[in-house]
């Protein structure tokens, strides 16, 4: 039986058309609908936490347990381990009219136990097969802790470091952004919803959180149509086409209206245009925020959300305590309350709750499941992977497993800041440090050891940063005595060692910074370090792109970890001594300075581009104090061994419509180490009719070399890869010559041209 669907289409007509669904209908969902009073629909659209977890907002839902038996609660998030999940579902169960089960959110970001590393870490991999891998993992531990719903991928596109967030999500690039959407849904949600160790996915937070206002949280978001599908919409298509089960809104207003309550996003683009057929829930309490943004009182932005398409209501309750009056008042219909509740029951039903509520508790599997060895493993492999290699003067990097050691810097011994943001079911006891890695992987090292600075010495800094635990510790030692300290330990050392950066919660949500460099303290150290001439590493963590214009000018190597996770020691000992050889590539443009921002490699040409010449030129597009150019571009990483890339050839010089188009290089390890690069395919479209990026990311392949050895490695660029939005926003590629660059980052130099008839 197809379901028909009633949607009013605005300003049109006054009538209401009907359109057919492609959706079955489930039978034992409309079974139940028809037994539910309206006061149970409303129910199922809230969404509760009990506190606990990681609270974002001011406000921790109250009276859970009598809300549940009421049949007030759709689901709970927040909430771990069986016994806790088994009570609470035993009260929906057992306790309420109808018995219908909840659901149980989290957000696992980045893992549950087995903290791998953030997200923006992860997608310097560009490792697909790694990055599912990783989520598959995450889903079993998370699922064996009982929970089954997940509030990720995360796939806001940013091309702002300022903004915290940036460490969430997988940088600036919205191919590359689509490709690790669709790797992490189908990680998470397998090929069955059903199964015990699959959980549903979240895609959020739609739409364009990622570009707000000058990178400060939460801030407001204007932007082209144009702009939206071209650069920032692929990837939340691609987790829906991937077939996610749910999507968040954002705390962002898109053209002036709140993402929670904006029916051109939810219901026009979401259901209309990409034929979502899951659940749509807010963010947290960004339903009432929408009386903040200046919409109208809470009874009007819950009448707002839900007739613009919004399912369920994270712990704000504008749904619970206004939408029976609004629908008493005309102002909502009980056919779009049991639409919304309709899709709730489906994911439900989609995740065998009906079946058996009990699913995902099982009191035997923790043990089995979580932080094994294997998992471990994984996860070992994964913060090796994306590691990047930003300088290696002088070949300082790898060294050798006897050298005399300095470990200094705030972050070498330092267990609380390795998880990184949003871990909030990880535990940092169960983190290694750099230390012990080092201790662990060259035994025969000798390393001495010195704090060096504090990570901040503002404590008020350190107040904002201590948020969920104690991430910056100052000393007790005037920083003057802690970099002596230091500078005694380097006297008689091969090589310095200096682990340096942001602590966890410098970046993740609501935190934002105007300022992106390594902050002053440790600057500080790195200035008396490099001052020694001895071979200096910088070991670098982050949750962001940096500013590192003053420290990349050193004669020094630098090594970009981002947060690790908990194999954080072991994996960055692999790198430093030559177990591993990175290959991890920058997923979001490295500026010379904020000034710079945004700044990303796909930009525009402008009427007035700068040209190459490194003399100024007025009435240009540049500035008096900088170049355009980054410090380092999108796709950049230095490996142990060098890649030559030649032969750049294509199957034809002109192709009609429909046609694919095979790219083949030939790639040689020329350098002394086994090692992967990763092939990158860029386009430009020479003339079209929207003024076109200069060059944009369509294709990557990673590939392993051993040394001396040399590869052809073909790409098929689809039909698909030549279409943009034009300005009625169609999907299309316009006949004319196009470029196709190869290389090893967005600089790209090797260069062929076709045409499209
Ligand atoms: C964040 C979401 C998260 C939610 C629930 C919000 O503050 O923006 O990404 O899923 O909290 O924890």
């Amino acid at each position: 039986m197809k379901r028909l669907m009633i949607l009013s289409i605005a300003g049109l007509c006054s009538s209401l058309s009907l359109i057919a669904q492609n959706t079955e209908s489930i039978p034992e969902v409309e079974a139940l609908l028809s037994k539910m009073t309206v006061e149970e629909k409303i129910g199922q659209l809230n969404l509760v936490t009990p506190g606990g977890g990681v609270a974002t907002g001011e406000v921790v839902s109250r009276n859970v347990e009598k809300k549940i038996k009421a049949g007030n609660v759709g689901g709970l998030f927040g909430v771990s381990g069986p016994e806790k999940i088994r009570m609470a579902q035993e009260l929906a169960v057992k306790n309420s009219r109808l018995g219908i089960p909840l659901l149980f959110g989290f957000d696992i970001i980045h893992g549950y136990k087995t903290i791998f590393p953030i997200p923006l870490g992860l997608a310097s991999s560009w490792d697909m097969e790694l990055i599912k891998h990783t989520a598959q993992i995450a889903a079993k531990e998370a699922t064996a802790d009982g929970i089954n719903w997940n509030f990720s991928p995360m796939v806001d596109i940013s091309r702002d470091p300022r903004w915290g967030r940036m460490a969430e999500g997988s940088g600036e690039d919205p191919f590359l952004g689509s490709a690790i959407a669709k790797a992490m849904v189908k990680g998470y949600q397998g090929d069955d919803l059903t199964a015990s160790n699959t959980m549903m996915a979240t895609v959020k937070h739609f739409a364009l959180y990622g570009a707000s206002e000058a990178g400060r949280d939460y801030n407001s978001v204007d932007m082209s149509h144009l702009k939206m599908f071209n650069q920032y919409m692929a990837p939340y298509k691609a987790a829906i086409d991937a077939g996610v089960g749910s999507v968040m809104t954002s705390f962002n207003d898109v053209d002036g209206v709140p993402a929670t309550g904006n029916k051109w996003l939810l219901t026009d683009v979401l259901r209309n245009l990409w034929g979502f057929d899951g659940f749509v829930v807010s963010d947290y309490t960004s339903l009432n925020e929408m009386v903040a943004h200046g919409i109208g009182d809470l009874q009007t932005v819950s009448a707002l959300a839900l007739n613009a398409g919004l399912d369920m209501d994270m712990v704000g309750e504008g749904f619970l305590s206004t939408l029976q009056k609004s629908l008493a008042e005309g102002k909502v219909t009980e056919i779009d309350i049991t639409n919304a509740c309709r899709r709730i029951l489906e994911a439900k039903y989609k995740l065998g709750l009906f079946d058996d509520p009990y699913r995902y508790i099982d009191e035997n599997r923790a043990e089995k499941d979580i932080l094994t060895p294997e998992n471990r493993a994984v996860a070992r492999e994964a913060v090796a992977a994306s590691a990047v290699l930003l300088k290696n003067d002088a070949g300082v990097l790898p060294i050798s497993k006897t050298a005399k050691i300095a470990l200094v810097g705030p972050l070498a011994d330092n267990r609380n800041n390795m998880l990184g943001t949003w871990a909030p079911t990880g535990e940092v006891k169960y983190a290694v440090t750099v230390r012990e890695g080092i201790a662990n992987i060259a035994p025969a090292a000798i390393v001495n050891y010195a704090k060096g600075s504090n990570i901040v010495d503002d404590p008020e800094m350190a107040k904002k940063i201590n948020v969920f635990g104690p991430r910056v510790m100052i000393s007790e030692a005037f920083p003057e005595e802690l970099l002596q300290e230091a500078m005694a330990k380097v006297e008689n050392a091969d090589v310095v060692v200096a682990v340096v950066g942001e602590a966890t919660e410098m970046s993740g949500e609501a935190a934002s910074r105007t300022d992106i460099r390594i902050p002053e303290p440790q600057k500080k150290l790195i200035r008396a370090l490099e001052s020694t001439g001895k071979p200096l590493i910088l070991v670098l963590m982050s949750g962001r792109p940096l500013n590192i214009s003053e420290e990349f000018e050193m004669p020094i190597s630098i090594l970009q970890v981002w947060h690790p996770g908990v194999e954080a020691g072991n994996a960055i000992a692999d790198v430093l001594f030559g177990n591993y050889n990175p290959s991890g590539k920058l997923t979001a443009t490295w500026p010379r300075s904020v000034g710079q921002i945004p700044i990303y490699h796909s930009m525009k040409n402008t009427g007035r581009p700068a040209g190459d010449t490194k003399e100024f030129q007025k009435f240009r597009s540049n500035y008096l104090d900088l170049p355009n150019t980054p410090l380092l571009p999108f796709g950049y990483g230095l490996s142990y061994t060098t890649f030559e890339y030649s032969a750049l050839r294509l199957s034809k010089d002109e192709i009609s419509a429909n046609e694919p188009l095979e790219v083949s290089v030939q790639v040689k390890n020329s350098g002394d180490y086994d090692g992967a690069t990763v092939v990158q395919l860029y386009l430009r479209d020479v003339v079209r009719s929207i003024t076109p990026p200069k060059r944009t990311l369509k294709a990557f392949k990673k590939v392993f070399l051993k040394k001396g050895e040399e590869k052809t490695v073909s790409i098929t660029l689809q039909p698909d890869d030549l279409k943009f939005y034009n300005n009625r926003l169609e999907f299309i590629a316009e006949p004319g010559v196009f470029e196709v660059f190869v290389g090893e980052d967005s600089n790209a130099l090797l260069m062929k041209s076709f045409i499209l008839r």
